[in-house]
């Protein structure tokens, strides 16, 4: 099987359901616009909130759109894609952010990590934004770490907002008691949804288009089997549509139908 071939047969100017979407050629699903509002509006309002989603669910898309939509004359981003770097790690990433060297003694990079977030909004009147991915990974030491960053300032006024984004566990783990004082502070909670089986027909058609294919190309009954057994996830969707389309091209289809469909599943869930 060649996907080259594959490309050629359906007519695509690229392999559709590719993972990188520009930002500007997004599919604009519901709940993750949604996401990105409240994202945005955390922002804008110095708080901290939590977005929780299934893998896949599309939450690093919202978070990055969020994120390209500031004005970066005005913010300054501190983005961690992935927290598994100890409180040291997380320390050392917002300086470096802000544009500090690191100091090696812990004793002296907490100090000087809150000086550095001080200094962003007062003397250079930047908000901050501490965007942590995969923040269901964060260890309990880091989410303390976090909480007393937030604490640093006497008058209690947060030096940055945060967003913290990861799967449903995120959650439960920043409700448990050891963290009230930093649950106390979320302003936000918002859980990232599936697509409803419109959406993730228009979701298809979209990515299909980007392609090069502005057709139908997936039958209707196609189309909800690949909902129904994706739930809407982007990443499952884009998966289940990626075989559909090699099921289809291996008996040479002009469509993806439904047995095309039924063989993606076989082939992606063992069933
Ligand atoms: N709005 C969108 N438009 C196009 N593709 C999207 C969109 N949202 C998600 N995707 C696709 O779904 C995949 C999974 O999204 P992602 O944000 O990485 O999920 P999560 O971070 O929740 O695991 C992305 O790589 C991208 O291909
Ligand atoms: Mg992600």
């Amino acid at each position: 099987m060649s996907i080259e071939r594959l490309r050629a047969h359906y007519g695509f100017s690229k392999m559709p359901f590719g993972k990188d979407v520009a930002p500007g050629a997004l599919h604009r699903q519901a709940s993750q616009q949604e996401a990105v509002a409240r994202i945005s509006f955390l922002v804008a309002e110095g708080a901290a909130g939590v977005v929780t989603g299934e893998v896949g669910a599309g939450k690093t898309v919202a978070l990055r759109a969020a994120i390209s939509a500031l004005e970066p004359s005005r913010h300054s981003v501190v983005y961690l894609s992935n927290p598994t770097v100890g409180v040291r790690g997380l320390h050392a990433a917002i300086v470096t952010a802000l544009g500090g060297i690191p100091r090696f003694h812990a004793a002296a990079l907490v100090p000087q990590t809150a000086d550095l977030l001080a200094q962003e909004v007062a003397e250079r009147g930047k908000r901050v934004v501490l965007a942590i991915d995969e923040a269901h990974l964060c260890s309990p030491e880091q989410l303390e770490g976090i909480r007393l960053l937030m604490n640093a300032e006497l008058d209690s006024v947060s030096p940055f907002s945060l967003v913290l984004c990861g799967q449903p566990t995120l959650r439960r783990r920043i409700r448990l008691g050891a963290f009230a004082a930093l649950d106390q502070r979320i302003a936000l909670r918002y859980h990232l949804q599936g697509m409803s089986a419109t959406e993730t027909g228009e979701y298809l058609a979209h990515h299909l288009a980007l392609a090069g294919r502005s057709d139908t190309l997936f039958s209707d009954d196609a189309i909800a089997l690949v909902h129904q057994v994706s739930r809407g996830l982007p990443r499952a969707v884009n998966n289940l549509a990626v075989q559909s389309l090699v099921a289809a091209y291996a008996q040479k289809k002009a469509i993806v139908d439904e047995s095309s469909a039924q063989m993606a599943v076989a082939e992606i869930t063992g069933e």
